[in-house]
């Protein structure tokens, strides 16, 4: 595998284009392909057989495409295909899981909140994780239904998503948290709107600087990080329309490229 070849990132949609952010942020020499499944948006709702199936249709076109590594920019195929997918393909993967080690250790209330996809919460990876660190505080999960279509529409700040911001944070707000995770990649765009609801003292955990950081040292550790100092290829593409992954990545306009393909 060559130095030069990019990092592959996936997700169903336009979520993972926030994790995007972060490993450009950290490696911006680096080439990157992304991979926005929107057709098939949203994942969440889907069994375990389909989002894997649809994670190994885009880790072929990633290593069709010559990716070096493979960032899955999904907590729900993380969470259902990762293991399947490291097992039948010789590449490395990065995935993304809901951050719920620093959340568990710095609160105080005892009490956090976590909201992502039915896929997420149902798998077995997740109930794994979060029953060995969260032994003796209390975890309100919920369910984000209906966010992950609206953010796909680029529909951020209307109505709709108050009113299913206010009803997803209600029993949250109740059970007095301090602490949210985001546990699906689509989410960290609504922050803003989510901070205009919740009480001050909650503080918003996502995973997407984290992801950045593991990428970079499993790069390192098999010295395929590029050369600094040379203009990166930065590629979206979708199978769905472009105007959402536009809008969202609006502040690097002059510097990506974003298509629509089939895939
Ligand atoms: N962005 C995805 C995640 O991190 C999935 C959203 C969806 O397709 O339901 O879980």
């Amino acid at each position: 595998m060559d130095k030069n070849s990019p990092i592959g990132v996936f997700d169903s949609g336009v979520g993972g284009s926030s994790i995007w952010q972060e490993i450009h942020k950290l490696l911006p020499f680096e080439n990157i392909i992304y991979l926005a499944d929107s057709k098939n948006a949203p994942y969440g709702n889907k069994s375990q057989k389909e989002i894997t199936a649809l994670s190994i249709k885009n880790v072929e076109k990633l290593q069709e495409l010559g990716c070096k590594i493979i960032v899955v920019a999904c907590n729900t195929a993380t969470t259902n295909a990762i293991s399947i997918l490291r097992e039948n393909y010789d590449i490395p993967f990065i995935g993304i899981e809901p951050a719920i080690k620093p959340a568990a250790l710095k609160t105080t209330s005892k009490s956090i909140g976590i909201l992502a996809t039915k896929g997420t919460l149902s798998s077995a990876l997740f109930s794994r994780t979060t029953s060995e660190l969260t032994k003796d505080i209390s975890v309100v999960e919920i369910i984000g239904e209906g966010l992950v279509p609206l953010i796909e529409a680029g529909n951020l700040d209307g109505p709709e998503m108050v009113e299913l911001l206010e009803k997803h944070t209600k029993p949250m707000i109740d059970a007095n948290i301090d602490y949210l995770v985001l546990g699906c990649s689509h989410y960290p765009y609504i922050i803003p709107q989510l901070k205009k609801i919740l009480p001050e003292n909650v503080k918003i955990i996502d995973s997407g600087e984290a992801v950045a950081r593991q990428t970079k040292i499993v790069l390192q550790s098999l010295n395929l990080l590029r050369e600094e100092n040379t203009k990166p290829k930065l590629q979206f593409f979708t199978n769905a329309e472009t105007d959402t992954l536009k809008f969202l990545l609006n502040e690097y306009a002059d510097k990506i490229s974003v298509e629509k393909k089939d895939f």
